[in-house]
């Protein structure tokens, strides 16, 4: 079972890749699941839509691959204008079957931890068929960043995301039995 830590910020000073790596140290040990850093900056993604080149059709291609070579995902969400950032948006727009009934778990950084930008986020992917867990964790910029910009998380989050590895883990593996049986139904 293979689970994504993804980011979805690229900005050359974002705090989105610290989020991710933190988590990443504490999920890589875990026994239930692999789990996988995945930076969506590598991807270098153009604009959905537009005609593309040799170049960019390989990477459309690539993160494609990598999201169907995973089984669950945990996005690590930075709230823009009370959404989700664009440059998120666009990539979850090149997918669709690679996507379908896999589960997600989100967790959020920003003034009041991104929640609103989850909730939008679910919205997306319950349009995508990805089933989201209930539990997510918020990283406050007043409380767990140092001047709003260096990642110093509260200790009181680690039960928060001890709740949300066992809801991720456990989805994702029901929503692998569901895949097969959905197969068998198709063939
Ligand atoms: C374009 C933009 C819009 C933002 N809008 C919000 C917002 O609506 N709510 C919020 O809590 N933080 C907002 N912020 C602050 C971000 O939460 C903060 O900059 C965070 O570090 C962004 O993630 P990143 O560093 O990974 O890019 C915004 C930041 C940017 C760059």
């Amino acid at each position: 079972m293979k689970i994504g830590i993804i980011t979805t910020t690229i900005r050359n000073d974002r705090v989105g890749l610290d989020v991710a790596k933190w988590v990443y140290n504490l999920a890589k040990d875990r026994k239930d699941a692999q789990y996988e850093l995945v930076d969506l900056k590598e991807y270098n993604l153009p604009i959905f839509g537009l005609d593309i080149n040799e170049d960019e059709i390989h990477l459309v291609n690539k993160w494609k691959e990598k999201i169907a070579s995973l089984d669950g995902y945990i996005f690590v969400v930075a709230e823009y204008n009370h959404s989700f950032s664009g440059v998120f948006k666009n990539a979850l727009d090149f997918l669709k079957e690679e996507f379908t009934n896999k589960a997600a778990a989100l967790i959020g950084y920003g003034g009041l931890g991104a929640s609103r930008a989850i909730e939008h986020l679910r919205l997306v992917l319950s349009e995508m068929q990805v089933a989201t867990t209930q539990r997510n964790v918020n990283f406050l910029l007043a409380v767990d960043f140092i001047n709003y910009s260096q990642f110093s998380p509260q200790n009181y989050q680690l039960a928060s995301l001890e709740e949300l590895f066992k809801q991720i883990e456990l989805w994702t593996k029901g929503l692998k039995e569901i895949r097969m049986e959905n197969k068998k139904w198709n063939h």
